[in-house]
């Protein structure tokens, strides 16, 4: 292999790239990310202004991205994005899935109208999205999944009981999808973030003794953040990553590897 060839495991030239959640904190960075690495991006969310500024800020940078707004607690909204992106970019090769919630209370709070919202979010619309994307993947002759998990999924943290289940449960999916779909070349992985510094975490990162609590569990000494993430999702969605599938990824500072003491 000669440097041109290493470099191509890495572009997405020609690629296109739906991110939902791409108006938060990870999701931008993500979108920006693919989209310097050649992808034209396809940027998800309810929040218009945001993801306006986001495309601007991607195309002030030569990069390609247009804005599809959806509430991915709507059923019908699901089938209407994958139309309108394809209608749009005439295809669809990475599906990153990062739109999410979270509400931090313990169990016995829980009320039944928040676990749904939750799990409508997190989980409901990850697996209807994917699967609605499915049939031009396999047209296509091939695509990468993105699933958003979160160290959730391989914990148990007091007070995120719903989140935790939604992240549990999208490892599994990860595994299963990538196992019904490796014979149509999708490539199916679940990129975990560790504690990231975003709108999602800033009550946590506010508060100076929860704030201490990670940093003193973490070897790599400070928050993460969103940029952190951005060659894990890069290397995921592009050649590189064509001979790996159903795998969960922490991106974490180290959390999971253990803590001084
Ligand atoms: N931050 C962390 O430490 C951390 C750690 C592990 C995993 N994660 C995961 O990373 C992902 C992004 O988190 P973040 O920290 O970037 O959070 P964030 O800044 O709060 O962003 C959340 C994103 O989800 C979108 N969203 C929420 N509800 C939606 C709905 N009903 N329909 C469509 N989009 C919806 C939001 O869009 P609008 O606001 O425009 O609706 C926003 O773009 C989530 O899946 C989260 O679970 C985060």
């Amino acid at each position: 292999m000669n440097v041109t060839a290493l470099l191509k495991l890495f572009s997405l030239q020609g690629r296109v790239a739906l991110i939902t959640g791409a108006s938060g904190g990870i999701g931008r960075s993500l979108a920006e990310g693919l989209a310097i690495a050649g992808a034209s991006v396809a940027l998800s969310g309810r929040t218009v202004e945001k993801l306006e500024q986001i495309q601007s800020a991607i195309e002030t940078h030569g990069g390609t991205a247009a804005v599809f707004p959806a509430d991915l607690r709507e059923p019908a909204a699901i089938p209407a994005l994958v139309e309108s992106v394809h209608e749009h970019f005439g295809r669809i090769d990475s599906l990153v899935n990062c739109a999410g919630i979270n509400q931090r209370q313990p169990i016995q709070d829980v009320i039944p109208a928040v676990y749904d919202e939750i799990m409508q979010t997190n989980l409901r619309s990850v697996y209807f999205l994917t699967r609605a994307v499915l049939p031009q993947m396999i047209t296509q002759g091939g695509g990468k999944i993105i699933n958003i998990g979160s160290l959730t999924a391989a914990i148990g943290l007091a007070n995120v009981s719903v989140y935790g289940m939604t992240k549990g449960a999208l490892a599994q999916l990860t595994k299963t999808m990538a196992v019904e779909w490796a014979a149509h070349n999708i490539q199916v992985n679940c990129l975990c973030p560790g504690f990231i510094a975003t709108e999602l975490t800033t009550t946590v990162w506010d508060d100076p003794q929860r704030r201490q609590w990670i940093l003193d569990r973490l070897p790599i000494k400070r928050a993460g953040q969103p940029a952190d993430l951005v060659g894990m999702a890069v290397y995921l969605a592009g050649p590189a990553s064509d001979y790996m599938t159903g795998q969960s990824i922490y991106v974490d500072g180290g959390f999971l590897a253990g803590s001084q003491w």
